[in-house]
């Protein structure tokens, strides 16, 4: 979030009342129209969605009837599911199927005598191809079953889209790059003088090529020196959580329907699963620069208590009803509202964290006596009791997940029930997480769509952001604050820095190493994302600590990069998302695809509504309009 602190006059919080009002109006009539996702094990052949293929079934069994069953490779331990039931007494040689393509799958072939093995394939298929399987029985003997499947139709190539998108991309950066490089240079500047008049020239340098002319690059260094020794602003920081912003935009508004794009279904990770955590990594940093800043030109802690206070309960009360969807389906919705929810859990977060650092962070460090033992641990050892409270904390998240009892299912379950787990426990998703959301907050106030019932097809209502995760997110945003430590403790000694994230990291990575023995599934405890058990914290920690090392060097060591564009967003970052979660459904966000199960035509879509929300905080940015709480 935008951490630099607010200045709330009465007219400041009027226009907030006014702004929400109006946004909460806009986003109740356009979730109306909102449509619902497509559904993928749709098994009407004819048009094929996306991420299917089409399977013709031959059979030459000497078989009255027999089974088709399949399993994906991403559904861990699962219930192999029904594909087709083959019935010879039908008069029919073949059958029709449509087959996921998002996954290797395997296939298996039961004669429903006995329901004994008749033989089993792995296959990838791909998207929008034309298979067939054949299954033929050998002449000697009955039980000698060979299964084999053939391309009738070569399938399109699913991720050109996206090498395409990537190139296009590249070239917008070159030649946006390549502008500002040539308009900065003399001669050039001379020469275009001569060939319009100056006004128009410096028109042409400011707008049409988005990049500041050289009067405003030195009042903005200005600026942002300035910014450095007030409050300690770090453009490094506004870039990192801009990317992390942005990303989530794009995976919000459907990430081209790529599953990589979408949040994994259950143990994991994918490109969506990464950004979150992040944004909370960086609110730690930034919680920790801006409440030390504010301590140091001695601000009371109890003032700093209530405007954090003030914060989080904006924060909530934006994610309770601005963007939350349930609300607005009719009068009856506060029945069924969902309590929590992203900018819930960083509300919560946010306040716990900020209250640990009043607390116990003291505006000036202590001399520490440069002792050898110690040194490695400078920037931990004066924060021992914030360290206390965390590790007391997590000590709690791992005896509710793997103590309390959970009528129904096995203590300590880590599953995501449904098919998985080979059904054993199919309500029992998230376990006791998932539990106890049901029972405090009531199965009703929950999220109904966790990503765990696209592939291991689990009913019960799971919250991604639910209470016991919150936990954990105050772990992932303390991990952030000790990044903000590292850089004020090594204030301007830039190598001590970069050397402090760097062991961090690997600190870091050792430690989900360790608890997730390298694997997704198998480890003591699984990086997964709806839980946001201790190895993902771990895990993005790892990630988030390494890229903040590079976005660190490159933006304020090196100075070779200045962050853009991902900067932009990073400083209004409550706008942009609340803006794209509130717009969505409208154009330019959104438009009538010509072929709905298209890639391309999803890429694209998503492509430019999260373009044009870098563009429009580009835009703010140069007015100087930051919407912050
Ligand atoms: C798939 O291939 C088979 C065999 O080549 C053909 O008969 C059938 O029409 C094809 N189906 C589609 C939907 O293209
Ligand atoms: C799971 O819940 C559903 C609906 O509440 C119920 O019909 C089903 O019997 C339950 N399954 C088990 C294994 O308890």
């Amino acid at each position: 979030m935008g951490l630099a602190w607010p200045t709330c006059a009465s007219a400041h919080c009027l226009c907030l009342v006014s702004t929400l009002s109006l946004i909460l109006l806009v986003s109740c009539t356009s979730s109306s129209m909102s449509s619902k996702p497509p559904d993928i094990a749709s098994k009407k052949s004819g048009h094929l969605k996306m991420d299917q293929a089409l399977l013709l079934i031959h059979n030459e069994l000497p078989y009255e009837k027999f089974i088709v069953y399949w399993r994906s490779d991403q559904c861990y331990q699962c219930l192999y599911q029904t594909l087709v039931v083959s019935d010879l007494r039908l008069e029919r040689r073949s059958d029709i199927a449509v087959v996921d393509t998002r996954h290797p799958v395997t296939l298996q072939i039961n004669a429903t005598s006995g329901n004994t093995e008749l033989c089993r394939i792995h296959y990838r298929f791909r998207e929008f191809g034309n298979y067939s399987l054949w299954l033929k029985a050998n002449h000697s003997s009955t039980r000698d079953i060979t299964c084999e499947i053939i391309i009738n139709q070569n399938p399109g190539y699913t991720n050109l889209p996206i090498i395409i998108a990537f190139f296009i991309y590249v070239a917008i950066f070159i030649v946006l790059f390549l502008g500002s490089f040539l308009l900065r240079l003399d001669t050039v500047q001379n020469w275009l003088c001569k060939q319009i008049n100056p006004v128009e020239t410096d028109r042409l340098i400011n707008s049409e090529l988005g990049s500041p002319s050289r009067a405003d690059l030195s009042s903005q260094d200005a600026h942002y020196a300035s910014w450095n020794t007030a409050s300690q602003r770090l453009r490094s920081l506004d870039t990192f959580r801009g990317l992390s912003l942005i990303i989530m935009v794009f995976v919000n508004y459907g990430g081209g329907g790529y599953w990589f794009f979408k949040h994994q279904s259950w143990n994991g990770l994918t490109i969506a699963d990464l950004v979150f955590p992040w944004f909370v990594f960086i609110m730690g940093t930034s919680i920790h620069l801006s409440l030390i800043s504010m301590l140091r030109k001695g601000n009371s802690r109890w003032k700093l208590f209530w405007k954090v206070l003030w914060r989080s309960i904006q924060l909530f009360l934006i994610g309770l009803f601005v963007i939350n969807e349930n609300y607005c389906h009719g009068p009856l919705s506060w029945s069924d509202i969902r309590i929590m929810g992203v900018l819930q859990r960083l509300s919560i977060t946010y306040l716990i964290v900020s209250v640990l650092e009043l607390l116990f962070t003291k505006p000036l460090p202590d001399p520490m006596p440069q002792n050898r033992a110690c040194f490695f641990l400078q920037d931990v050892i004066p924060f021992w009791p914030q360290w206390l409270i965390i590790l007391a904390l997590e000590s709690v998240w791992l005896c509710l997940t793997f103590l309390l009892p959970v009528p129904g299912c096995p203590t300590g379950y880590l599953g995501p029930g449904g098919i998985g787990d080979f059904g054993k426990y199919s309500n029992c998703t998230g376990g006791a997480a998932g539990y106890i959301d049901r029972i405090v907050l009531g199965e009703d106030h929950v999220y109904q769509h966790p990503s765990s019932n696209v592939v291991y097809k689990s009913t019960v209502p799971y919250d991604p952001e639910g209470i016991l995760g919150t936990i954990n997110s105050v772990i992932m945003a303390f991990f952030g604050l000790q990044a903000g430590k590292i850089l004020v403790f090594y204030k301007n000694q830039h190598k001590q820095v970069l050397v402090r994230f760097f062991t961090w990291s690997v600190f870091m990575g050792v430690i989900s190493a360790i608890l997730t023995k390298c694997s997704t599934n198998e480890g003591f405890i699984p990086v997964n994302k709806n839980l946001w058990s201790i190895s993902y914290v771990t895990t993005l920690s790892c990630f988030a600590f390494f890229l903040l090392m590079l976005i660190y060097f490159l933006v304020d060591v090196k100075r070779v990069w200045m962050g853009g564009p991902f900067f932009y967003p990073g400083m209004n970052s409550i706008l942009v998302y609340v803006g794209h979660e509130v717009f969505e459904n409208y154009f330019p966000f959104k438009w009538k695809m010509q072929d709905s199960q298209s890639h391309a035509q999803h890429l694209t879509q998503n492509l430019v509504a999260t373009s044009i929300w870098v563009v429009i905080a580009y835009i703010l940015y140069r007015k100087k309009i930051f919407w912050k709480i």
